[in-house]
């Protein structure tokens, strides 16, 4: 965390920073609240809001924290230390949730409703997904590790769906997941995002992307 903060300090980069916290690898399951905790102190002021990551694929036992009793727990811990931050630096930083798309439709009700609940600002669909569909029978399809990109497209964005209709506009939701061009992003728009967010798209496309996303974006009726 300490060179992550003066990396970012050095940074010319003056606009919305979103900083992404998880778990250390070798933190047991039952302590990982400790962690976020422990980032979210180091991070708060230097963050225009604040990701939880409960669901990278390459931390082992990560995705088990979106269970309900689990989440609610953790976000509850999380919670109360913004809170206490909050009075102590004058500033109330904003918490986004970052989910994963494996989840069945229990899971994602269950997740809409402990973040209501607790009032997390924002949530953020997709992450990288265990599920190896569309690309079956391709080179380097059986490597371990989160899918990205054009193949995990549809589902992401129908985890959304499912998330803004749980939601109802309550709480502003973020799209991301196989962004590979403005049409893609108007699609986020479409199924629910007030925002996207790019990965994949941006390694294929660079950053004229951005712009193309922006415009697509601004095209869509409010
Ligand atoms: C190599 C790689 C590393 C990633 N690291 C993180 C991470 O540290 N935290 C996180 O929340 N998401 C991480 N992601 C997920 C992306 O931010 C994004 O949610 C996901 O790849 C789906 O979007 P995309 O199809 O545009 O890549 C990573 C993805 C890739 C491919």
């Amino acid at each position: 965390m300490d060179a992550f903060l003066e990396n970012a300090a050095r940074a010319k980069w003056r606009g919305v920073l979103g900083i992404n916290i998880g778990k250390n690898f070798d933190t047991p399951m039952e302590r990982a609240a400790d962690d976020y905790v422990a980032c979210l102190e180091k991070v708060c002021t230097a963050a225009s809001y604040v990701t939880i990551n409960i669901s990278s694929p390459n931390t082992k036992g990560l995705r088990g924290l979106q269970d309900k009793a689990v989440l609610d727990a953790l976000l509850g811990r999380i919670v109360t230390a913004r809170d206490r931050l909050a009075d102590r630096h004058g500033r109330r930083v904003p918490l986004a949730l970052k989910i994963a798309p494996d989840l069945d439709a229990t899971q994602i009700a269950d997740i809409a409703a402990t973040v209501r609940a607790q009032r997390i600002d924002a949530l953020i669909a997709t992450n990288t997904s265990l599920s190896r569909a569309g690309v079956e029978g391709l080179p380097h399809a059986e490597e371990q590790g989160g899918l990205s990109g054009a193949p995990i497209k549809a589902h992401a964005t129908a985890v959304l769906a499912a998330l803004a209709r749980e939601l109802a506009g309550e709480v502003p939701l973020i799209g991301a997941g196989g962004i590979l061009s403005g049409a893609d992003a108007a699609e986020k728009a479409a199924a629910g995002a007030s925002l996207v967010q790019l990965y994949t798209g941006l390694i294929y496309r660079g950053p004229a992307l951005v712009r193309e996303c922006v415009r697509a974006m601004d095209r869509q009726p409010a």
